[in-house]
C-alpha cells in the first residue's frame, strides 16, 4: 500500500545577492540580530509535518554552520549550483532514495524571512492532495507599465489575472525533478519552480498569500523586513491573554 505523502523543504541559499550589494550575501545579513536565512529556516522548522530541510549552499560557505538551525536534526546541506534551478536540483538529488515521487517538496527562498505560519498552513491546506502542487502568490494591485529604451512609460498593460509568485512553492517530488531536469537540459532560464512545472504542461495552483512575505533583494528591503518581523513579535507580546472563565 502507498504510504502518505511526506513533506520536505528545500532552501536554495547559494546566491550571491548582487542586486543587494554589500560584503556578505543577503541571506546572511542580520535582521533584529539574526541572519535572514535563520528566520527563513525557522519559519519552515516551526511546521512539525516537514520531515527534513535541505539547504543548498555556495562553495566555501562558512557562515551556515554558525546558525542555530544548522544543528537541527531535520536540517541537512548540499552544494548549490551556478543558477537557482541548479541549486534546487542538487537539493532534490540529495533526497534521492528517501523522497518518493508523490512526496511534497516546499521550495522556499533563503531570502524570504517573513513567511507567516498562516500562509504556510494555507498552502498546505489548499494544495491538499493536488496531483501537481501550488504556490503562494499575490494578485497584482499596481498598474503595470512597459518601459521604452529610454526608461519612459510606453504602454500600460492589463493586470487582470496577473499574480506575483512568492515562495514556498509546493510541488510533488517526481514532478519537480522532471520539470527541472527538462529546463536544465533545454537551458531554459526559470526564475521559480512553477515556471519549470508549467513548461511540462501542468498547472500549479495559486494560493493567495500575505503581501509581507517579501524577498530581501534591494538594500531598502532589509529595513522593511526588520520592521515586519518587529511588528509581528510586538503583536504577539501584546496579544491579550485569554481570561479563564470564573466557575
Ligand atoms: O537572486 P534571487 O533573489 O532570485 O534568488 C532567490 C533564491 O535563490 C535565493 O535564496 C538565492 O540564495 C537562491 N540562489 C541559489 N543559487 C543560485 C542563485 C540563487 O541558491 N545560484
Amino acid at each position: 500500500m502507498r504510504r502518505g505523502a511526506r513533506r520536505w523543504a528545500v532552501v536554495p541559499a547559494a546566491g550571491r545577492g548582487e542586486r543587494f550589494g554589500g560584503s556578505r550575501p543577503k541571506q546572511y545579513v542580520p535582521l533584529l540580530g539574526r541572519p535572514v536565512l535563520s528566520w527563513s529556516l525557522a519559519a519552515l522548522l516551526a511546521e512539525p509535518s516537514i520531515s527534513g530541510v535541505v539547504v543548498a549552499l555556495a562553495p566555501g560557505d562558512r557562515r551556515f554552520t554558525r546558525l542555530p538551525e544548522a544543528r537541527d536534526p531535520r536540517v541537512r546541506r548540499c552544494a548549490g549550483g551556478a543558477r537557482r534551478e541548479l541549486s534546487v536540483a542538487n537539493a532534490l538529488a540529495a533526497l534521492e532514495g528517501e523522497a518518493r515521487d508523490h512526496d511534497w517538496v516546499l521550495v522556499h527562498d533563503a531570502a524570504r524571512p517573513c513567511l507567516h505560519r498562516d500562509d504556510l498552513r494555507a498552502l498546505l491546506d489548499e494544495v491538499g492532495d493536488d496531483a501537481v502542487g501550488g504556490l503562494l502568490a499575490l494578485p497584482l494591485s499596481d498598474t503595470l507599465k512597459a518601459a521604452d529604451a529610454r526608461g519612459s512609460s510606453a504602454r500600460t498593460l492589463p493586470r487582470e489575472g496577473l499574480w506575483r509568485a512568492l515562495t514556498p512553492q509546493m510541488i510533488r517530488y517526481g514532478v519537480l525533478r522532471r520539470a527541472l531536469a527538462l529546463s536544465i537540459e533545454r537551458e531554459r532560464a526559470v526564475t521559480d519552480e512553477a515556471a519549470a512545472v508549467e513548461a511540462l504542461g501542468m498547472r500549479p495552483r495559486l494560493v493567495a498569500g500575505r503581501a509581507d512575505n517579501i524577498k530581501v533583494t534591494l538594500p531598502g528591503d532589509r529595513a522593511l523586513a526588520a520592521a515586519i518581523l518587529a511588528a509581528r513579535s510586538k503583536g504577539s507580546a501584546h496579544r491579550p491573554r485569554l481570561r479563564r472563565p470564573r466557575v
